[in-house]
């Protein structure tokens, strides 16, 4: 429902939820929140008139049965999809991010309700541990469990044949792009980020992570062998497609509301994608794997530059401010416990 966006008392978490209980420590929020609160995304559980949101979790761990894996005290993210019941062989093989009949749901944005709230349950199969060094920056696991599925797609599609890859493209700066970034420069690989802001955070964290920052397509010049996309703009995943070299890689991470059409040369486009065996992947959410290899990019990374990605905490009695993005906002956060 558009503008619905509240705080209200609910239930205890339901212990159907899972064993561990948990006391919400921080909550990410994204373009997908902002789109659900605006009513133009997701569904609440069925019967229910409101859905607790969030899907960018970090807490704490209250209770935990014994051998589940967790003791109290300990941080945790929780998974954002679960399988759907059938369950389809996809999801019955634990691959829920490849669910082939739809009907998974996703806490916080389908069909469940979120971590957005001081205490939440999980089952402890869908739980991280996030180390305790890292601290806030736990609340990035989700996000960076996006790109981490991202990059095995990569992977698995370059398999094909010697895959390399040299300079990696990633469109868009927000907390996608970044951690797509971020990940690249683990990896060794040259990175270029090509974003629209001129200023605010964002040229230096590309810069500090030894980057190439453009504002314009035309500046790149060198041939991409892996695009991130990050946007969804379409245009920019048009353009993005014809810069791919012999063997190129475009994953495609975002999505874009915009309905305007374009024009697309498909034909000159289709022929110069063949010939360069290139491939476009779409990518969405992400399997348990892709939730640890998140936790090791993040305890890889520089702690500093990791907390210059959150640009602001919004206490949760305010937290409707946080669906407000400012010009330089990277990801906003929402603190579960003030
Ligand atoms: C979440 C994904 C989810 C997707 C579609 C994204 O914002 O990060 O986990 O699958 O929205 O619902």
């Amino acid at each position: 429902m558009p503008d619905s966006a509240d705080i209200t008392e609910v239930e205890e978490p339901d212990p159907a939820d899972g064993s561990v209980l948990v006391e919400g420590v921080l909550l990410g929020i994204c373009g997908t929140d902002v789109e659900i609160a605006a009513g133009d995304f997701g569904s609440g559980r069925r019967g229910a008139e409101r859905m607790v949101l969030g899907h960018e979790s970090l807490g704490r761990v209250l209770t935990a049965p014994p051998k589940s894996g967790f003791v109290p005290g300990d941080l945790v993210a929780g998974v954002v999809r679960r399988p759907d019941p059938e369950p389809c062989p996809a999801c019955a093989r634990g691959d829920w991010d490849f669910c082939r009949n739809g009907r998974y749901t996703e806490r916080g944005i389908k069909e469940a309700d979120g971590y957005g709230a001081q205490q939440w349950r999980v089952d402890p199969y869908f739980a991280v541990k996030v180390p305790p060094e890292l601290g806030r920056l736990g609340v990035l696991t989700e996000p960076a469990s996006i790109l981490t599925k991202a990059w095995d797609q990569v992977d698995q599609v370059g398999a094909r044949s010697w895959f390399e890859p040299e300079h990696v493209l990633v469109t868009g700066a927000g907390p996608i792009g970044l951690l797509a970034a971020l990940i690249a420069q683990q990896r060794g690989y040259v990175v270029h980020v090509l974003d629209r802001a001129t200023d605010g955070p964002k040229p230096q964290l590309v810069e500090d992570l030894g980057g190439e920052y453009l504002t314009d397509l035309k500046d790149l010049d060198v041939v991409p062998d892996v695009v991130i996309e990050a946007t969804g703009n379409g245009q920019l995943v048009l353009d993005c497609a014809g810069l791919l070299g012999p063997g190129g890689i475009m994953c495609l991470t975002g999505i874009s509301p915009g309905t305007e059409p374009i024009e697309a040369p498909m034909d000159p486009l289709t022929r110069q994608l063949v010939v360069r065996n290139a491939a476009i992947v779409g990518s969405v959410n992400a399997g348990k794997r892709h939730y640890a290899q998140a936790i090791d990019v993040l305890a890889a990374a520089d702690a500093h530059w990791l907390d210059r990605l959150i640009t602001r905490t919004v206490p949760l009695t305010k937290w409707p401010e946080a669906l407000q993005k400012g010009p330089a906002d990277i990801k906003v956060v929402v603190d579960l416990q003030s």
